[in-house]
């Protein structure tokens, strides 16, 4: 009890202490800045110093505390604002439609003065931009009586083993599993004020019901089919409404995409949408880009969720170059945008993100439908590795060969087998001393001798003539038959997958894979070229700032 009370006291007495101490220290700082302030005022008295170089003591003496400029000279300094002309709205939307591309704004632009319908003013009007509904800033909505669609991009489909003949194929999401709501296209085309209606043709679920996420509410990914009608078969709609009613105002409607180049291109990569807000995957990534690039792809589509600024900045590089193209995307519904926010929603709800990323992979495969041969969908981990040959191009040459030896018919998609290049393979055996560090691949040789087994984990060429839709490993559906797959043997190529860690559903195996591992060196054959490529850009870029 004694020892108690003792404690109380002296605590009590120690807040006094410090309570008089801190009246101290004020009372010193007051004094202190009185006698320093008071000294201009008395130089001003003695001798003729102008009062600009009093004001620039007083606020000197200010200056430690904030970072404002000398009083005087803030009455006539101009702020740096923007004074470039007000935007006239034609360049206004111009920089709309390079942010929507899946808005007919062209289309719209042509026609939003004319009075065009269906038959009579009450029937299918042509909606203005102004009245659609957008969702998440690239969506547009369309609310049923059973139902709500999130659509996301409109394609032109006149491929030719599809047997619905010419149709647009609409990707979107629909809150429901096995949509019955019946519901209309309104097709509109140049030169024409009347729309084409037809009724939407199916439905096409873009998942297995096996993958899990199978319930009514949340939204799952299709592709909607219309078919052009006969009369039409002459022209491309420019843009497409999805209604419910064949006489509704649509509150939705996509421009029709339809490139087709005259020169067809070999490979594309997709990427879907990068999620590395915080982790800095900036250096790898330019390693991954001109790695991609040797071996003969001749764009990238990255689509873009939240990314770090310094992978905006290698992104940004390499689109300046025609090397790269990035689109940016949300997650359609009252799934979270928050940059953070969205990365744990991702993370914590893996059904969600798988079945999201099926419209990035779908979208990147219509937009590139008639542009190349070939389209690898490959997340920037992944690299798909030519043994023999040093060009993907070389390398199909001899795969198209032995696999139409097999069979005599081109495939929906090649696969090649999955192999881990994990990261602490090396560090066992220390870092290659003639091969800067911060090239990843180049420094991680060691691979598990085994593959995954075939089919699992594999990645493909997909043929953009064959599939109708895409997922991350194989096709789901093809056109013209089922789909077709050939293995390409790993004597031939595999894929290459730098990871700290085998997939989760792998553990067993992951520990396998670590005991056994042999140097793969494979890469090598790039180091040169990719070396000095990356090193280049990365230089350029502003990476090496001790180097300048
Ligand atoms: C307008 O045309 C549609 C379609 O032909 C028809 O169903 C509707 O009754 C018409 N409305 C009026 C007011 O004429
Ligand atoms: C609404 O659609 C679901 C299928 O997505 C169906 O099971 C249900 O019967 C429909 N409800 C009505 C009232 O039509
Ligand atoms: C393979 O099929 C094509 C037509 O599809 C035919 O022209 C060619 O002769 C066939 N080749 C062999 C070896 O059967
Ligand atoms: C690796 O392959 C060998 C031979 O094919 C096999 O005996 C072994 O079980 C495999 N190991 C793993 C981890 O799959
Ligand atoms: C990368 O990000 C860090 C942290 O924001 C920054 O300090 C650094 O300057 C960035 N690097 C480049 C090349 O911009």
């Amino acid at each position: 009890m004694a020892a108690f009370i003792g404690i109380g006291v002296l605590r009590h007495m120690l807040y006094r202490l410090v309570f008089w101490a801190a009246i101290l220290l004020c009372l010193t700082q007051l004094l202190i800045t009185l006698w320093r302030s008071d000294r201009p005022m008395a130089a001003m008295k003695s001798t003729n110093v102008n009062t600009r170089t009093i004001l620039q003591n007083m606020m000197d003496f200010h200056v430690a505390r904030t970072t404002t400029p000398p009083y005087e000279s803030l009455l006539t300094v101009e702020p740096w604002v923007d004074k470039g002309l007000a935007q006239s709205e034609q360049l206004i939307m111009d920089q709309v439609q390079r942010r929507l591309p899946n808005l007919p704004v062209s289309y719209w632009n042509e026609n939003k003065n004319k009075l065009m319908y269906y038959k009579n003013e009450s029937c299918a009007r042509f909606p203005s931009i102004y009245e659609l509904e957008f969702n998440n800033v690239y969506w547009q909505s369309l609310h049923t009586t059973n139902g709500s669609f999130h659509l996301f991009s409109a394609y032109y489909d006149v491929r030719k083993y599809s047997r619905i003949g010419p149709a647009v194929r609409i990707l979107g999401m629909i809150n429901r599993i096995e949509p019955v709501v019946r519901t209309h296209c309104q097709f509109w085309f140049d030169g024409y004020r009347q729309p084409v209606i037809v009724k939407t043709m199916e439905y096409k679920y873009i998942w297995y019901k096996k993958w899990g996420n199978y319930k009514q509410g949340i939204f799952q990914p299709y592709l909607i089919a219309c078919q052009v009608p006969k009369s039409h078969h002459h022209a491309v709609p420019a843009s497409v409404s999805l209604v419910e009613n064949v006489c509704d105002r649509a509150t939705n409607n996509l421009r029709v995409v339809y490139d087709r180049p005259v020169v067809k291109k070999d490979f594309a990569v997709c990427v879907k949408g990068l999620d590395f807000l915080y982790e800095d995957l900036s250096v790898r990534l330019v390693e991954w880009i001109e790695l991609l690039h040797l071996l003969g792809a001749d764009k990238i589509f990255f689509y873009q969720l939240q990314v770090h600024p310094n992978i905006s900045k290698v992104l940004e590089h390499y689109e300046a170059k025609g090397m790269v193209h990035v689109q940016p995307l949300t997650l359609p519904g009252g799934q979270p945008n928050v940059p953070g926010f969205q990365h744990l929603y991702l993370t914590k709800k893996v059904n969600h993100k798988r079945q999201n990323e099926l419209i990035p992979y779908n979208d990147c495969l219509y937009r590139n439908l008639y542009s190349y041969n070939y389209i690898a969908l490959l997340d920037i981990d992944e690299v798909i590795m030519p043994i023999k040959s040093r060009t993907w191009k070389e390398l199909m040459d001899v795969v198209l060969v032995k696999a139409l030896a097999k069979r005599n018919e081109t495939r929906a998609s090649y696969n090649v087998r999955n192999v881990y290049f994990l990261d602490d393979l090396i560090h066992e055996h220390g870092w290659f001393k003639t091969m800067p560090r911060y090239m990843h691949m180049l420094q991680h040789v060691y691979r598990s001798q085994n593959y995954t087994k075939p089919n699992q984990y594999v990645k493909c060429f997909h043929n953009p003539e064959r599939a109708l839709t895409l997922h991350n490993h194989f096709p789901l559906a093809c056109l013209g038959q089922a789909c077709t797959s050939y293995p390409i043997e790993t004597e031939d190529a595999h894929l290459q997958h730098y990871r700290a860690d085998c997939v989760k559903t792998l553990k067993k195996t992951c520990t396998e894979f670590r005991q056994n591992s042999v140097m793969d060196t494979t890469i090598w054959r790039y180091k040169r070229q990719l070396i000095s490529k990356v090193s280049n850009t990365l230089s350029l870029l502003g990476f090496f700032p001790t180097l300048i």
